[in-house]
């Protein structure tokens, strides 16, 4: 009989694709079933994430849960970043864990389930040519990924600690995982990289690659089912012109482009260690919307980084508003563990960093709402992938928009024109035309 397995993915697209590989892996030997019970699940995965302070208390009352209702027998298994660093921690504070597995030690869950107190954590460990087993929660867009680790070192990411040093998959690799995605009905891509525009520096074993990131963009064009390319997420730094020729000139790769801010101000970007000024990224952030208007661009940013003065603040808002980006994703700084700024005693205060995060918000959705109304009535290209409640069907533009409109079954993995007949901040609502 199928087992069944509840698994819990949190975190970023990276832990997404791993929690794929995690299932396929497993299914090599027996099958498994998901479930969103955990109640009635024979193996509990949870995959962390630990880029922010999500309490570790939180995690540990969290298996407490699963411990008291699981099935007799069930076994728990913690993944992921959070078990990267914590490693042995979670054993002595939670022993009825059965293993824990990193995020760079995915390729060995067929291992840590058959044995007892399994732990694999070593960042070192490369699995960059591992061949994974196939399996795709979402068929029609398939997450590829192009590298692991992250070399940066920027001063509040845990990231390189989890992940370790980045290495490319080889290009080879990702040519056939595309050409078997695409086989099996996916029309769009995503790449994924912790940097994805630093691709081909170093293979495994310490070997370069013969493709550089706009190169691979251009080769994966070439298959002929492929429509659409995603990728995230690049660096700012990396941003070079061919690369933003490549982006603009190509016509199967998405119009969003995701330019991770994280600071306005040139002082805090020198401590952040993010290797370029508030003036580079808003040159580069200036060319890309001149050579592209219909490009959507957005960003991540981090308000109350240690000794982040008003002047630094209002340098992100400026920032903010001369690009007026599409979509922001933004945080309060939280100190993590191994990190360079964790060691900073210059904090900036809690009620401040509420403050800064709330007027950068605020100040982003009045973007919005001037933004918002031009779509009416525009026809855009929709990939559509996700069936809703109440009869709508979601989908995508090449922007990244999120567009729903009336339908179901019949339109999923189909590219239509809609035109947008009722835009709101997050959903452009349309009809097929
Ligand atoms: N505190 C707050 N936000 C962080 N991020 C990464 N590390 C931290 C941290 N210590 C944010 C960055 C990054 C996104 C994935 O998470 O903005 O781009
Ligand atoms: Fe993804 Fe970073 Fe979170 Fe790890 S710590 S899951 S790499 S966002």
């Amino acid at each position: 009989m199928a087992k069944k397995l509840f698994i819990e993915t949190l975190g970023c697209a990276m832990n997404v694709r791993d929690s794929e590989h995690m299932i396929a892996e497993l299914n090599r030997d027996e099958l498994y079933l998901l479930t969103k019970d955990a109640k009635e699940a024979d193996l509990i995965l949870i995959n962390t994430c630990s880029v922010r302070e999500k309490p570790v208390n939180k995690l540990f009352s969290e298996i407490g849960q699963f411990l008291k209702h699981k099935k007799h027998g069930a076994k728990i298994g913690v993944c992921g970043c959070t078990a990267s660093h914590l490693g042995e921690e979670i054993f002595k504070r939670a022993p009825e864990v059965n293993f824990v597995l990193g995020a760079r030690n995915v390729s060995k869950i067929r291992e840590a389930v058959a044995k007892d107190r399994f732990l694999a954590i070593n960042i070192n460990y490369d699995e960059s040519a591992y061949a994974f087993g196939e399996f795709r929660q979402n068929p029609y867009k398939a997450y590829i990924n192009i590298s692991i680790g992250c070399d940066k070192k920027c001063a509040f990411c845990i990231v390189p600690h989890t992940r370790g040093e980045e290495i490319s998959v080889p290009h080879e690799l990702i040519l056939s995982e595309v050409e078997r995605a695409a086989k099996n009905g996916a029309k769009e891509i995503f790449l994924l990289g912790q940097n994805v525009n630093n691709y081909g520096r170093r293979l495994s074993g310490g070997g370069k690659n013969k493709f550089n990131f706009s190169q691979l963009l251009t080769h994966i064009s070439k298959i002929d089912e492929i429509k659409r390319i995603r990728f995230t997420s690049p660096h700012p730094l990396h941003m070079d012109d061919e690369f933003l020729e490549v982006f603009s000139s190509n016509p199967k790769i998405c119009k969003s482009m995701h330019m991770p801010l994280q600071s306005g101000s040139t002082d805090i970007l020198k401590v952040m260690k993010r290797g370029y000024t508030k003036e580079w990224f808003l040159e580069r952030a200036e060319k890309l919307r001149a050579m592209l208007p219909q490009a959507s661009i957005s960003t991540d940013i981090i308000v109350a980084f240690p000794g982040e003065s008003e002047r630094d603040f209002m340098d992100t808002v400026d920032v903010m508003e001369k690009v007026r980006f599409e979509q922001i994703f933004s945080f309060k700084y939280s100190a993590r563990p191994l990190t360079t700024s964790a060691q900073m005693t210059n904090r900036v205060d809690d009620t401040i960093a509420s403050m800064r995060l709330k007027i950068l918000q605020d100040k982003h959705a009045a973007i919005l709402d001037e933004m918002t109304p031009s779509y009416m009535d525009k026809i855009f290209e929709v990939y559509f992938e996700e069936l809703r409640d109440n009869g709508l069907v979601a989908g995508r533009t090449s922007q990244n928009s999120t567009v729903c409109v009336k339908g179901g079954e019949e339109l999923l993995g189909k590219i239509r024109n809609v035109k947008i007949t009722q835009p709101q901040r997050l959903i452009l609502y349309g009809q097929v035309v």
